[in-house]
């Protein structure tokens, strides 16, 4: 059985023999981009140098990536689909392009000193053209060269071969590739997408178009490699296994679920399945609420992601048998932090954070849980009893009865969907949404939209508000003292949001003094440089930011004048003056011993 440090070590080292520098995850919580709510893929939190910013260690990287998606949460349940998972990558930013990206993919996969996965097992698909880009005849030949068969290479549409993060941004056709997951006697001569034996393994995309907001495309400057072969596909289909859950990134999370609920994994799909769940939504809401950044469970943006993965955790436990009250999810929760103890530290770090959040947030469930199910079955069976049993008729819920269940008991809209639905019932969505319009406490709540993928722009407008925020953290501390951190910030070109450590609202003298400073930096007019440098370097000189440093790497510090030194990786304006007047609009409180600015640039 090959674990799964040994791949990510494989890949590190297989890439470094190529020139990368092996650079750490970054945050699960995107910096300054309003269109997600976490990092979703790898090239996430690159794309500032992926659009042509230099980065501090060079135009080869290598790395592993955490990364949360939610849009697929409903598939979470069968052998393949998470809400957390890693994202093994390799970079070229404006250096090597298809020919290298394909032989070392090749060679990764194959050669006996690597994966030595069955060349006979593999096939791949490349972009087959439109009216927007053409056929990549280069990736095609590529492959032909390396020796796939012309029937193992599919020519597929948009939909499949072509990758960008969202609506806007860099972006391009790509190459995928794909292992026979089947009898090994018994492999199919041609490749064909739509037969589930052949399971994708890995994405090479080959980012040479900046796809614009007016949905147009145009070259980019610098040709960029962004690949993406998921962790826990990949050591399932290196060991042989058909269930991702099955390899040592799930397997002790599964026993631990055993234990507790005194069931069998194989006991029966009801049994599996519920597992799965469980144990991969206590993955997500682990590693959100231990990350560098952690969110907590809140009933807005992320934060309200962590409850709704608690609570669905929660109550399929609830399900599956096991008693309240013993402070379960935790225990779930601590064999995550030690499972995860050596590739992602900060779990265990952050252990007693992610115990007091998990702890608090299950007992609150608990309290309304035994109850809002009471109530839950109740109205089942009065909507059910109107039916004589060959009924055809379809029954719904009534929008006033789903708030009631939402906001009295706090289930999550999902979950509503999801138990309604075993029995049948559907749910009167449209009148719940107009109750939880008349009711607007959760009017915050992250729209659906926003779980997409997107990006951040890097209009002049957001790199002078990006330039803002960073005067704003230095002006905050020179009025508030050193103990204010920077714990989040999201920009959009109209306005910059800025959360940072605080204990007490700001007085009004506070917040003028603050915005005068800022002011008076960018009267200043000083170039802001951009130096390079490594972390140790950067921290001793006393530049600001929250930087983990696994691999002794290199940073960027960014200067502007004496006023403020950050670690960042760009972009920003040139020159402080270009700024214009900085204005406080808001100050508030953000959660516990946080506080919120929000201001603009007029
Ligand atoms: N960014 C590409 C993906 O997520 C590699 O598939």
């Amino acid at each position: 059985m090959i674990t799964a440090a040994e791949i990510r070590q494989k890949y590190f080292q297989f890439f470094q023999s190529k020139g990368h520098k092996l650079i750490p995850s970054a945050s699960l919580l995107p910096e300054n981009d309003p269109t997600v709510l976490f990092t979703t893929a790898g090239m996430h939190p690159l794309i500032p140098y992926l659009l042509g910013e230099s980065h501090p260690e060079g135009r080869r990287l290598v790395d592993a990536q955490k990364c949360v998606r939610t849009q697929d949460i409903d598939e979470v349940g069968d052998a393949t689909h998470h809400t957390f998972f890693e994202m093994l990558g390799n970079w070229s930013l404006g250096d090597y392009f298809k020919e290298e990206a394909i032989a070392w993919s090749w060679e990764f996969l194959t050669d006996p000193q690597w994966l030595g996965l069955d060349k006979n097992r593999l096939a791949c698909s490349v972009f087959a053209g439109d009216a927007d880009a053409t056929f990549d005849d280069e990736a095609f030949s590529i492959w032909r060269k390396i020796g796939m068969s012309e029937k193992r290479i599919a020519r597929l549409p948009k939909k499949n071969n072509w990758w960008g993060p969202g609506a806007a941004g860099p972006c391009g056709p790509d190459t995928e590739m794909f292992f026979w997951a089947g009898d090994p006697d018994q492999v199919p001569e041609s490749f064909n997408d739509d037969n589930g034996l052949w399971v994708e393994i890995w994405n090479d995309v080959f980012m040479q178009y900046n796809r614009k907001a007016n949905g147009t495309f145009e070259p980019l400057a610098q040709k960029n490699v962004d690949t993406g072969m998921g962790l826990e596909r990949i050591l399932a289909v290196v060991n042989g296994l058909a269930d991702n859950y099955r390899t040592d990134l799930w397997l002790p999370i599964i026993c631990k679920i055993e234990e507790l609920s005194g069931k069998k994994y194989l006991e029966s799909d009801t049994t599996r399945r519920l597992m799965r769940i469980i144990a991969d939504h206590i993955k997500a809401a682990t590693f959100i609420i231990g990350d560098e950044k952690g969110v907590v469970p809140d009933n807005v943006g992320a934060g309200y992601i962590v409850r709704r993965l608690l609570r669905r955790a929660i109550i399929h436990g609830r399900r599956l048998g096991i008693k309240k009250g013993q402070g379960w999810v935790y225990q779930v929760a601590e064999e995550i932090i030690n499972l995860y103890r050596e590739a992602y530290p900060e779990l265990f770090r952050n252990r007693e954070f992610v115990r007091t959040h998990i702890e608090r947030e299950e007992s609150k469930f608990e309290k309304t849980l035994e109850n809002g199910l009471a109530e839950f079955n109740d109205q089942c069976e009065t909507l059910l009893c109107q039916l004589d049993e060959n009924s055809e008729i379809k029954v719904t819920m009534p929008g006033a009865v789903v708030f009631e269940l939402f906001a009295t008991y706090g289930f999550p809209l999902e979950l509503i969907r999801e138990i309604a639905g075993e029995k049948k019932i559907e749910i009167d969505e449209e009148g719940f949404a107009e109750e939880f319009k008349k009711h607007q406490e959760l009017s915050r709540t992250a729209s659906a939209g926003m779980f997409k993928g997107g990006l951040a722009d890097s209009s002049e407008q957001t790199k002078k508000l990006h330039t803002a925020a960073h005067l704003l953290l230095a002006s905050l501390r020179q009025v508030l003292g050193n103990n204010v951190y920077q714990k989040g910030s999201n920009i959009t070109p109209e306005r910059l949001r800025f959360d940072f450590s605080y204990p007490e609202k700001m007085t009004p003298e506070q917040i003028a003094e603050v915005e005068w400073r800022v002011n008076e930096a960018i009267k200043k007019d000083s170039p802001i440089i951009c130096e390079e440098k490594p972390l140790a370097e950067a921290k001793a000189e006393g530049a600001m930011g929250v930087f983990e440093s696994k691999y002794g790497e290199k940073v960027k510090v960014y200067k502007m004048g004496e006023v403020s030194h950050e670690i960042c990786g760009g972009p920003h304006a040139s020159r402080t003056g270009e700024l214009g007047h900085f204005k406080i609009i808001k100050e508030e409180s953000s959660s516990a011993g946080v506080r919120r600015i929000k201001a603009v640039l007029e």
